[in-house]
């Protein structure tokens, strides 16, 4: 097995799970999102982990939690808005496909800025989103094959973008 068919990264928020989980759909394959295996495997929110053990523990779980879904999973796998920000992560990407979903700030704030279970933009939104971007955004760049636009998209239009982008014929 070489890896998984299609691997979505991207900011909070910006609906790599909704578009995912499509993608797997259209595609007749599995979704799978590395998020929901470190909540199955720790038994707990993420929200709850940074608060208890903090950000570095977190992203130490994510890194073993990715390196294991890319190993293992062959259809759809959307990563944690973060990953990307680990070197050997963004190493084991070299080579498949993957989709940057991108979004600008005033639709980030429009989708995450009331949702308290996204701790890193609790305290204020916007600036926390900007600081986060400027940080990101070259990462994300690096990883992707492709970029699609999210902005003013519904996700069945950013679904459709992607596969076309992709050059990927369903299923
Ligand atoms: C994070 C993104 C979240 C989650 C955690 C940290 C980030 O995942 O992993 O709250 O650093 O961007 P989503 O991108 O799936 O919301």
């Amino acid at each position: 097995m070489s890896g998984p068919l299609v691997v979505l990264v991207g900011p909070m928020g910006v609906g790599k799970s909704t578009v995912g989980q499509q993608l797997a759909e259209r595609l007749q394959v599995a979704y799978r999102d590395t998020d929901d295996d470190i909540v199955a495997e720790q038994g707990r929110a993420i929200a709850d982990i940074f608060v208890e053990e903090g950000e570095s523990a977190f992203r130490a779980l994510e890194k073993q939690a990715v390196r294991r879904a890319l190993a293992e999973h062959d259809g759809v796998l959307a990563l944690g808005g973060g990953s990307i920000l680990d070197a050997d992560t963004r190493a084991l990407l070299s080579g498949l496909r993957v989709v940057y979903l991108s979004m600008d700030v005033e639709e980030a704030v429009k989708r995450t800025g009331l949702n308290a279970a996204r701790p890193l933009l609790a305290v204020n939104p916007r600036k926390q989103w900007r600081e986060l971007m400027e940080a990101r955004r070259h990462l994300y760049e690096e990883v992707a094959t492709v970029v699609v636009p999210t902005d003013g998209r519904t996700p069945e239009e950013v679904t459709q973008a992607s596969l076309d982008a992709l050059e990927l014929k369903e299923a």
